[in-house]
Formats: C-alpha cells, sequence, structure tokens
C-alpha cells in the first residue's frame, strides 16, 4: 500500500493505492489561510501536522489491515511558500503562501536581473520563494537573522515525517533559487538574495527516497515500521503525474478556481518572456510548462454570487451544446491575470451588454472568456515549440458539459473527460511512492485514465473570430483602467 498526501492550501488530502493504482481510502482535514494584512497569506506549518495526524487518524481507523501494508509515502503541495526553520526545526514565523504579494516590490527587483530568467527559466512572481526572503530580511530582520533553514510547504511535512530535510526538483524550480534547466541550486541566484547556501537543502527527484517514517512517530501514530518517505511533488506536477502527462504531447487543461493548461516536455524550453512557467517535472530528465490564469470557476462562482444563483443553476440555464460565440465578451481578470500578460492591476470586463442580456447570456460569455484566456495560454505555450494535438480535462468546471465543448471549439483540439474518479495531485504523490519504492517504471505507474467521452471542436471559424476580439480587448481595457 502506498500513501500520497495533497497538502492543498485549504485542506490535507490523504489517498490509499496499492502498487497498481486501485483505491483504498481517503481522508481530509480542513484549514484556514490567515491574513494579517492586505495582501499577505500566511500558513502556520504546525497547523499542517495537525491536519496530517487527522488524516492518519481517520485512514488507520477506516481502512486498518490496509494501513498495517503500508510501503511508501509520497507528498504533493502548494508551490512557492516560504517556511523558515531556526536551528532546532521549527518555523521562525508563519509560512508566506503562493499567493501573498507582500514581496511585489523585491520580485519587480529581482526580476529586472538578467539571470533570474535566463537560470531559472521563469518570471520572478512576487509570490515565488526568493523575493519572500529579500521581502523578510528588510521588514523582519530579527526574525530572518534567526534562519538556519529554509525549506517548501511539503518538504515540512516530509522532515516531520521522516526527520530530515530534503527538497526536490518540481518544487525548487518555484523558488527562483534553481537552475532549472540544470536541475540544481544557482549560486548566482542564490547570492542575488543575499542568503546562503547552506541554508536550503539538498535537491532530489521527486521519486527519490528522502527517508524512513521516524520509529518514535510511527509509534506514536501506530503506523508499521520502515515506511518510505518519497520526496515528492509540486502540486501541478503530482497533478501531472496523476493524469499521466508527463512527456511531449501529453497535457492537460484544469477548470479549477484558477486555470491551468500544462504541458509535459522532454527538454527544457523556458519563454519567461510571455509569462509560461517552466518547471522540473517530478522524475529525472522530465520538465512541464504551464499557462496559469487566475480565475476559471472563479469567474463562475463571481456570476453565481452576483446573481444569486447557484453555478449548477446557471449551467442548467444553457443549451445542451453551444451553438456559436456569444457576443457578449467577458475578460476573466477578476484578480489580475499570469499568462501572458503577468498583470496584477488588470481587472475584469464585460463589454456588448444590451437591455436583453439576461443570466444565461452571461453565463455563456464567462465560460467563453475562461476559454478565450487559456487558448492565450496555450498560444504561449505554443510559442515554445510546445505541441499538444489533444488535452485531458480536470477539475469542478469539467463537469459542465458546454463548457468543454466551448474549450474544444476555442482551443480547436479534441478535449478527453476521464471517467469518474480520482486524478488529482494525491494520486500523483501515491504514485511517486510507488515508483520510488519498487522496480516499476514511469510507464507502468503514471499512466493516463480511461475516457468516457471526447468533445471535438466544431465551429471553430467562428470562435477563431471572437478569439481575436478577446485578445483585443485586453489593450483596450488595459488602457482605461
Ligand atoms: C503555481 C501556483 C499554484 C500553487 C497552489 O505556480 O502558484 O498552483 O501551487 O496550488
Amino acid at each position: 500500500m502506498f500513501l500520497g498526501l495533497d497538502l492543498g492550501t485549504s485542506g490535507l488530502r490523504g489517498l490509499l493505492i496499492d502498487e497498481n493504482g486501485n483505491t483504498f481510502g481517503d481522508a481530509q482535514a480542513a484549514y484556514d489561510v490567515s491574513q494579517p494584512k492586505a495582501g499577505h497569506c500566511e500558513q502556520d506549518p504546525l497547523v499542517w501536522i495537525a491536519a496530517a495526524k487527522q488524516v492518519f487518524g481517520a485512514l488507520l481507523l477506516n481502512c486498518p489491515n490496509e494501513m498495517s501494508k503500508l510501503r511508501g509515502i509520497g507528498i504533493a503541495g502548494h508551490m512557492h511558500g516560504a517556511v523558515c526553520l531556526d536551528a532546532s526545526g521549527l518555523p521562525v514565523r508563519p509560512c508566506i503562501l503562493w499567493n501573498d504579494t507582500c514581496a511585489a516590490l523585491e520580485a519587480d527587483m529581482l526580476d529586472g536581473i538578467p539571470a533570474f530568467h535566463e537560470i531559472s527559466g521563469n518570471i520572478v512572481f512576487p509570490g515565488f520563494t526568493a523575493p519572500k526572503l529579500v521581502w523578510m530580511r528588510k521588514h523582519e530582520p530579527e526574525l530572518f537573522a534567526a534562519i538556519d533553514k529554509i525549506c517548501l510547504p511539503k518538504d515540512y511535512l516530509a522532515f516531520w515525517l521522516a526527520g530530515v530535510l530534503k527538497t526536490e526538483m518540481s518544487d525548487a524550480a518555484g523558488s527562483s533559487w534553481l537552475n532549472v534547466g540544470a536541475r540544481c541550486w544557482s549560486d548566482d541566484l542564490i547570492d542575488a538574495t543575499r542568503i546562503l547556501r547552506e541554508q536550503l537543502p539538498e535537491v532530489l527527484e521527486g521519486c527519490d527516497v528522502t527517508g524512513q517514517v521516524r520509529d518514535d512517530l510511527a509509534n506514536e501514530l501506530g503506523l508499521p515500521r520502515n515506511i518510505a518517505v518519497v520526496a515528492g511533488a509540486a502540486d501541478n506536477a503530482a497533478a501531472a503525474c496523476g493524469i499521466g502527462a508527463m512527456a511531449d504531447g501529453q497535457g492537460f487543461v484544469s477548470l479549477g478556481t484558477s486555470g491551468v493548461i500544462l504541458a509535459g516536455k522532454d527538454s527544457y524550453a523556458p519563454n519567461p518572456s510571455s509569462a509560461v512557467h517552466t518547471f522540473c517535472h517530478a522524475v529525472p530528465n522530465h520538465w512541464y510548462q504551464m499557462g496559469v490564469i487566475l480565475s476559471a470557476t472563479g469567474s463562475l462562482n463571481w456570476l453565481s454570487d452576483v446573481t444569486g444563483q447557484t453555478p449548477a443553476s446557471l449551467s442548467a440555464g444553457l443549451p445542451k451544446k453551444p451553438q456559436g460565440p456569444t457576443t457578449l465578451r467577458f475578460l476573466p481578470y477578476l484578480s489580475g491575470e499570469r499568462t501572458p500578460h503577468n498583470d496584477a492591476e488588470i481587472r475584469g470586463a464585460f463589454i456588448g451588454l444590451s437591455s436583453s442580456t439576461d443570466h444565461v447570456d452571461m453565463t455563456q460569455a464567462v465560460m467563453e472568456g475562461v476559454a478565450f484566456a487559456l487558448r492565450d495560454s496555450f498560444e504561449a505555450l505554443r510559442k515554445t515549440g510546445t505541441k499538444l494535438d489533444r488535452l485531458t480535462v480536470i477539475g469542478g468546471g469539467a463537469k459542465s458539459p458546454f463548457w468543454v465543448q466551448t474549450l474544444a471549439n476555442v482551443l480547436n483540439r479534441p478535449i478527453d473527460l476521464p471517467v469518474k474518479g480520482d486524478f488529482g495531485a494525491a494520486l500523483g504523490a501515491a504514485r511517486l511512492a510507488v515508483l520510488g519504492v519498487t522496480d516499476a517504471t514511469i510507464k507502468d505507474v503514471m499512466h493516463p485514465p480511461a475516457i468516457e467521452t471526447v468533445f471535438y471542436p466544431e465551429n471553430h471559424l467562428e470562435y477563431e473570430d471572437a478569439y481575436l476580439k478577446y485578445q483585443h480587448s485586453y489593450e483596450v481595457i488595459k488602457n482605461i483602467q
């Protein structure tokens, strides 16, 4: 048996699978994000440990037999967070999360140093780890002085489990300190932020074994001895492992609160100028690229809030299939945009409202606007030479056939909808544990799911025309905001 833990922003999830990927158990524990000041988003790492104890407790209660055969644990987690530990291994302050924007100035300053684009292959976004440390040195000098080690959120959980602090490529790639092409820390980038190389943990591959669950902890929790802790992956890389998006030509589109188009890569081909993220994958010699939009189902949830109708009832008003694009245009920049604009200030818009516009038109426009924003990400990936002939759709928005058909029409690619099941980061983390502990190969373990429905593109030319107008709208609203 193998356990995947997914340290999410709003809760921790544990998924128990066997060597063949069959699911045996599942447990979750929720926690909050604290926002001590506007723009600050933090979480106490000790809360993650309390949540992990709850998840272990629930799994031991519900699946005692399977848990007695546990051989490996893989961990996925939200990216970019700064966990700063003192010499006794305790956090000196709460973790500064991926969506915290306090280090915007520091990120801009680092992003102006050409080495960051050249070596890390990415823009230094305010949410990334390195600018947070520069911010701490300036704003919290006493806490900064107490830092012995810096790690990423899921690495702290592995440290608690195994007593060894290490990290792995896919998460380290989102720190701005990694040479993403060479898969090692960059002394130049570390020096540019004036931290010490010794403060960063050794970087492993995601399927490498970090250590074993400590005997005293195994006794305390009621776990068997000698369980391997496998390094795991950043949440997006882990989700790619869960869906089998590992190599060239394999990718997914995710309609979650934020939207992602992710492509597996056999080689390293960054393009920071279009705000594409290029990170190491969780297995050796693989990378992945993604375009990230900040409001996908987040946009539909917003419409639901302002109309007082649930997202499901808004969707229920739509015809079975889109008959062509609406003339109403929605720009989903409710919280700014990452790819391709890297514009934290831009805000959303409806363009073309008329006295006959109703909820149904607005719902269709929101779904189309999100699809057009994802097309922008798709084009940004394409400019780097990435080719995706078809994509698998995941995330809550995949429940709407209208939305998925719209995506197929806008991306002009067949979209595969998997059969119901579990394909998230927890599965990817559990799969990495299988890979780390057994003789199985990447191909054996990281396979794509069975497909329930394929959505083929329809009326593409009409959507192409609407997409060109959408693209133009960004410049127009940018000039008047
Ligand atoms: C990726 C990113 C988020 C976090 C939280 O760059 O910021 O996806 O990993 O899930």
